[in-house]
C-alpha cells in the first residue's frame, strides 16, 4: 500500500493540488466545504487524509481496533444487506480512509457515525489499521442483491453512461485514482448512495459523476444498483 500512497501523493504534489479546504474552520460538522460550495475540489485531502496516508496500516491491529465500528458495521465488516450501513470489505484502503477523513472533517455529512469515528474514539494510525484490515478481510455473510430482472438494463446503463471509465469493467474501482469499489455492495445502500450523489447532497461526490447521473430516473437507479449489487467481489476472480 506504502507504493501506491506514495505514487498518490506525488501525483498530488506533482498536480500542485493545495488543502483546498485551508479557508474554513476546522472540526466544523457542516458541509460547507463539499460538493457545490465555492472552490470544491474533489479529494483536496484534508491534512488528516495526507497524515493517514503516510503511515503504514497493521491489519491484524485493525481487525481488533475494528470493534469501534462493528455495532453498526457488524462483525467482519459486512454492514446490513438492507443497505443502512455499507459492506466495508474489499474496499480499497484508501476510499476508506478518504471516507472516514471526509466524514471526520464533516465533508461528507455523517452525524451517526462521526462519535464512533471522530478523534476521541480512533487515532490515525487505528484510522489506517482499520482500513488495511478491511480491504483485506472478507465478509461471511453475502450483501443484499436487487432485483435481477433489472440486471441486464442495469448493465446496459453502466456502459453506456461510461461508468466503467471510473469504476471499472468489474466494478472494481481504481485504487490508484481512489475510485470506490462499487462491486457486491447492498443494493439499497448503491441505490441510495447515487440519488444522494445526483441530488448534489453527498458532500464528497466527484463532480464528473454528478454530471454522469445527472437527469436519470429512479428506474435508472434502480436498474444500475442492480447490477451492481449482483456483481461478483471483484477480489473473487
Ligand atoms: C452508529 C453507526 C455507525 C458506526 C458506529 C460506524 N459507522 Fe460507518 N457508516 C455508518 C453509516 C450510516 C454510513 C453510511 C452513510 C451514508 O449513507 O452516507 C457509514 C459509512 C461508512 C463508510 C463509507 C462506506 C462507503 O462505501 O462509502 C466507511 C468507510 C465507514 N462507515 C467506516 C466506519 C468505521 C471505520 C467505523 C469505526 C471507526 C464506523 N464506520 C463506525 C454508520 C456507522
Ligand atoms: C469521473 C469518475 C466517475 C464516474 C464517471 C462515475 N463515478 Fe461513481 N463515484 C466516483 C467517485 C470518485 C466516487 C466516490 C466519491 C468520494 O467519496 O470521494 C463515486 C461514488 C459512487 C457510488 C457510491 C459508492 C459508495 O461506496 O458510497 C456509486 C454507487 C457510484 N459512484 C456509481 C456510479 C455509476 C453507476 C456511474 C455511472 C452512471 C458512476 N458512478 C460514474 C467517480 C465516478
Amino acid at each position: 500500500m506504502l507504493k501506491i500512497v506514495g505514487a498518490v501523493l506525488c501525483m498530488v504534489m506533482l498536480l500542485g493540488v493545495r488543502p483546498a479546504l485551508a479557508d474554513s474552520v476546522d472540526g466544523q460538522t457542516t458541509n460547507q466545504r463539499g460538493y457545490g460550495s465555492k472552490g470544491y475540489v474533489w479529494n483536496g485531502m484534508t491534512p488528516e487524509q495526507v497524515q493517514v496516508m503516510q503511515l503504514s496500516g497493521d491489519a491484524a491491529r485493525g481487525k481488533q481496533t475494528y470493534r469501534h465500528c462493528q455495532g453498526c458495521h457488524k462483525a467482519d465488516g459486512v454492514g446490513r444487506t438492507d443497505g443502512i450501513y455499507p459492506r466495508l470489505t474489499g474496499q480499497h484502503a484508501v476510499v476508506l480512509i478518504k471516507q472516514i477523513t471526509d466524514t471526520r472533517a464533516g465533508i461528507r455529512r455523517n452525524p451517526k457515525m462521526q462519535p464512533f469515528a471522530n478523534e476521541h474514539a480512533v487515532s490515525l494510525q487505528d484510522i489506517a489499521d482499520i482500513a488495511t484490515y478491511l480491504a483485506q478481510a472478507q465478509s461471511s455473510v453475502a450483501n443484499g442483491k436487487g432485483d435481477p430482472t433489472l440486471v441486464q438494463a442495469g448493465a446496459g446503463l453502466y456502459d453506456k453512461l461510461a461508468c466503467a471509465d471510473c469504476h471499472g469493467a468489474q466494478g472494481q474501482g481504481d485504487e490508484r485514482k481512489i475510485y470506490p469499489v462499487v462491486a457486491a455492495q447492498h443494493n439499497a445502500y448503491l441505490l441510495n448512495e447515487m440519488m444522494h450523489i445526483q441530488a448534489g447532497e453527498r458532500g464528497n461526490a466527484h463532480p464528473d459523476m454528478v454530471k454522469s447521473i445527472k437527469g436519470l430516473p429512479v428506474t435508472d437507479l434502480k436498474a444500475l444498483a442492480s447490477y451492481l449489487s449482483n456483481l461478483p467481489d471483484y477480489r473473487a476472480r
